[in-house]
Formats: structure tokens, C-alpha cells, sequence
């Protein structure tokens, strides 16, 4: 089984293909980055994937340097200190290596280099976005080691606000990696629990954007097809870490779900955030947990879309069908039908309800969000 090796150049420039982590330096020459910070969280810091990478760099005259302070579900405090290296370091360019989290770090690192205002500033709000400073922008070289957010492919890092709680979302289109490579051999050593968590956070992607009322045709044939990668490429990969081609599917797929949301999110992505934020869950898993609910919440707005789906999909029954079929896809890969399962315990509904009132994900899901709304959602899945 192989994974084939190809270059595209949508949205952004990736080099896909197993082995191709060996073009990092390329990768940096082509994105104009000549003193790069690799940017990783904790345990990727330890793995040999990462130590090959630095190697890698170091023997094409780039240095090693590595910035690993970096939570799951990352913070501004975590901002802090890497910008403060960055700057201290000289660096003129960040390699984003890693999950979610190390991904979106890292961009928030090379977006920040030359900002005055606090990143808060920038929550992808309106046009707060403008308030930045283009020039300040370091360019990014992404590379993924997981294959589930498509942050690689996005324009924007998820934060959290420690002091508040929340999650929040920092936007910029320039904060778009300058080059990417998505080498499936990375994602080969994740245990199967964040294989699963991951890949179905690409499902949610895909299932949102597809779900997502506002005109934009070419994100939902994207979403199609990245719903249908999962589907047959996820439960490959969750047997058989080694499967080198599903790994390669999912990476496609990953990359593709974040390309279709920017058609919008929804519910799932609004009521997950402040779970993360609040209890430190992960994020792809604690969606796949919120799926089914908001599947049945939007019922009256997505069923003829999803009949639609369905049959593309391969599977019987039009839009009920796929609900049936979401909650068996979820017990394939030991996902709990409840919150509780995660280890959210003694959860604030007030203060989670509010906060996904406020999360910018509401604003694509095809159902209105009201607080009554939400309640329910919470009441079903916690
Ligand atoms: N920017 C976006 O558009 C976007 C979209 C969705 C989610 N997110 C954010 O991404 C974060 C979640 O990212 P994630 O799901 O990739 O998880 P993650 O980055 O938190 O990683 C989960 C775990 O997997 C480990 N890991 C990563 N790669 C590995 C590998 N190859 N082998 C073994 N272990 C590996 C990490 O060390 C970590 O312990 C959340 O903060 C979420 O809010 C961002
Ligand atoms: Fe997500």
C-alpha cells in the first residue's frame, strides 16, 4: 500500500506525500525563512519524528532551534513565552510542527512577531483582523503531525483565554502558511485514541461546512468528498496505524475540512470550544460527542442536503440513515455518547452557554442558536 506524492497549490502550497519532511529546508528557502523556530508541544518535543526534523534543519545550515512549551488546547500564556524567545532569538520565521495545538501556537507566534496590540485584538470578529499590521506577519512553514484540525490550511489559530475561560479564535489572512508538508509517515506513531479524536474533528469539519447555509458550492463538493475519506479511510487507520495510504487519505482529508469551513462551522464547533476551554478536553473528540445531537437539532434545515449526501456516501436510509450511521461510526472508535465519558464533570451551564452564544462558530449553523437552544444541546450531550 502506498500513498501517492503530489503538489498543490490550493488553498496554499502543499507538498504531499510520505517521506517529503525530508524538503524542510526547501520548504523554509521557498517561504523566505533562513533562521527558523520549529514550534512543538511537549511530547512531540521527545518523538523521533520531530528529532529527525531538527536534524534535517540543522544539516542544511538552519539551526535546531525548538520551542515546546505548548498545551493541549494552547494559551495566551503559551503565546507569551514563545513570542519572547522569537524575538529574543532573531528568528525570522516559525516551522509549525505538529497537532492542532502546535500548529495554531505556532502561527500565532510568527503573526504576533511584529504586533504592538495585545493578540486579543485580533479575534476573528467584524474586521478586527485589519487592526493588525501586515508587515509584522513572519511568514510559517506548517507541517502536520496529525491529521484531523487543517489548521495547515487555515488562516486562523484557536487560543485560550486563560483568564476568562474561553476559546478564542485569532483570524488573519496572512496567518496562512507560506508553504506546507503533509508527510503521512508523521502521523504513523499516533495511538489510536488521537487518531480517532483527530480524524473525526475533520469529520466535523466537513459535516459543519456541508450543514453551513451560507452560497459557497465549491466548499461543499470539498466537504463531500472529505466526509467520504474519513469515512472509508479513518476506521484503516484506527486498526492499522501503519496503513500508509489511509493515513495519506486522512491527511487529504484533514486539509479539506478546513478548507470547506470557511463556508462556516456550527454547533458542534460553538458548544465544543468552551467545553475545551473550561474542562481540557480534546478538541475532535469532545465534537464527535456533541455530533449526534446537533445532527438532530438541525434535522428541519440539512435533511434534504444529507438524503443527497447519503447516497454519495453509500449509505441507505437518506439523511436518518447518516444519523444512524454517525452514532455506530462513534462506538466504532470507543467515543462516549456523553460529556461525562471525557471526564467533564459538574459542568456551569450558564457560563458554557454563554460562552458558545459568543463563539463565532454559531453564526454558520443552518438552525439559529437561541440560550434556550443551547441549553438543550448541552442538557443532551453533558
Ligand atoms: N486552526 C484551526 O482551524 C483549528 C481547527 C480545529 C481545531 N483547532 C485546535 O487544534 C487543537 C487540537 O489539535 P489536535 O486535535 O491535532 O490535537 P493536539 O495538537 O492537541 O495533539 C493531541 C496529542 O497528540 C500528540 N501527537 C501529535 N502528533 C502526534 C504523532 N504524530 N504521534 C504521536 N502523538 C502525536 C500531541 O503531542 C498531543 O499530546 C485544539 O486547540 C483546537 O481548538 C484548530
Ligand atoms: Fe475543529
Amino acid at each position: 500500500m502506498t500513498s501517492p506524492i503530489a503538489n498543490w497549490s490550493y488553498p496554499n502550497p502543499i507538498r504531499f506525500g510520505a517521506g517529503r519532511i525530508a524538503e524542510i529546508g526547501g520548504a523554509c528557502m521557498a517561504a523566505g525563512i533562513s533562521r527558523p523556530l520549529l514550534v512543538t508541544d511537549r511530547g512531540l518535543a521527545e518523538m523521533e519524528i520531530t528529532k529527525r526534523t531538527l536534524d534535517i534543519l540543522d544539516a542544511e545550515g538552519k539551526g535546531r532551534a525548538m520551542f515546546a512549551r505548548v498545551d493541549a488546547n494552547p494559551t495566551g500564556e503559551n503565546l507569551m513565552d514563545g513570542l519572547r524567545l522569537y524575538r529574543e532569538g532573531g528568528f525570522d520565521g516559525v516551522i509549525a510542527f505538529g497537532g492542532g495545538s502546535a500548529l495554531d501556537l505556532g502561527k500565532c507566534i510568527a503573526f504576533m512577531a511584529g504586533q504592538t496590540r495585545p493578540v486579543w485584538d485580533f479575534e476573528d470578529i467584524g474586521d478586527w483582523w485589519t487592526r493588525a499590521d501586515p508587515a509584522g506577519i513572519h511568514p510559517i512553514v506548517a507541517v502536520p503531525t496529525t491529521a484531523g484540525t487543517g489548521s495547515e490550511v487555515g488562516r486562523a489559530g484557536v487560543l485560550t483565554n486563560a483568564e476568562t475561560n474561553e476559546k478564542k479564535i485569532i483570524f488573519h489572512p496572512k496567518m496562512l502558511p507560506a508553504v506546507v508538508i503533509c508527510d503521512p509517515e508523521l502521523t504513523v506513531g499516533m495511538p489510536p485514541h488521537i487518531t480517532a479524536g483527530t480524524g473525526l474533528d475533520a469529520f466535523a469539519h466537513c459535516v459543519e461546512a456541508y450543514s453551513s447555509p451560507h452560497y459557497h458550492p465549491m466548499s461543499q463538493g470539498i466537504a463531500l468528498e472529505g466526509m467520504r475519506l474519513v469515512i472509508d479511510n479513518l476506521p484503516r487507520a484506527y486498526k492499522n496505524g501503519s496503513d500508509i495510504e489511509a493515513r495519506g487519505n486522512m491527511m487529504s482529508a484533514a486539509a479539506m475540512g478546513a478548507t470547506a469551513f470557511q463556508k462556516g462551522l456550527g454547533a458542534i464547533h460553538a458548544l465544543s470550544h468552551p467545553i475545551g476551554a473550561v474542562h481540557h478536553t480534546h478538541h475532535g473528540t469532545t465534537n464527535a460527542v456533541c455530533m449526534p445531537a446537533v445532527l438532530d437539532f438541525n434535522a428541519p434545515a440539512i435533511a434534504e442536503r444529507f438524503d443527497r449526501a447519503a447516497s454519495y456516501l453509500g449509505i441507505d436510509g437518506g439523511f436518518d440513515g447518516f444519523r444512524a450511521f454517525v452514532r455506530d461510526f462513534n462506538a466504532s472508535f470507543s467515543i462516549p455518547e456523553r460529556l461525562s465519558g471525557l471526564g467533564v464533570e459538574n459542568p456551569d451551564i450558564d457560563t458554557l452557554t454563554e460562552a458558545a452564544l459568543r463563539d463565532p462558530s454559531c453564526g454558520g449553523n443552518p438552525v439559529p442558536l437561541t440560550d434556550e437552544a443551547v441549553r438543550k444541546l448541552y442538557a443532551a450531550v453533558l
